[in-house]
């Protein structure tokens, strides 16, 4: 069995930001196809800001562990700044992870920027649409 850092089990025990958001603003899904784990993680954007991060998991406890560290980093920042959490942040975040759960660290980092990807299609859209809109005099 692998040995985790206090921190992985910490938020492992105890992770923060589960659940989803309603009417989310963002929603990014990713899984794994060798372990089966899948994550995924909603945002809410204010001001090109993550004003709320939430994640579900479905895996191991060290997904979850990078979950729930991640949803933590990426609160509070603008979307550039999140887009700069990588699986190595996110891994030395929680004091190490054993090598064979690396892969885990992945996840969160790749579901958080999906999510931030689905708000700025759906604000690109959403942008056409009201000019579209404009443009025809409504
Ligand atoms: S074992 Fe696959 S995400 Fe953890």
């Amino acid at each position: 069995m692998p040995v985790y850092s206090e921190k992985v089990m910490e938020h492992f025990m105890n992770p923060h930001n589960v659940g989803e958001i309603e009417n989310a603003d963002g929603i990014g899904e990713v899984g794994n196809p060798v372990c089966g784990d899948m994550m995924t993680f909603y945002i809410k954007v204010d001001d090109n800001r993550l004003s709320d991060v939430k994640f579900q998991t479905f895996g191991c406890g060290a997904a979850i562990a990078v979950s729930s560290i991640v949803s933590e980093m990426a609160k509070g920042k603008t979307l550039e700044e999140a887009r700069k959490i990588t699986p190595a942040l996110v891994a030395e975040e929680l004091e190490g992870l054993p090598k064979n759960k690396y892969h885990c660290s992945n996840l969160g980092a790749q579901a958080l920027n999906k999510a931030i990807d689905d708000y700025l299609k759906k604000l690109g859209k959403e942008a056409k649409t009201r000019r579209r809109k404009k443009d025809e005099g409504a």
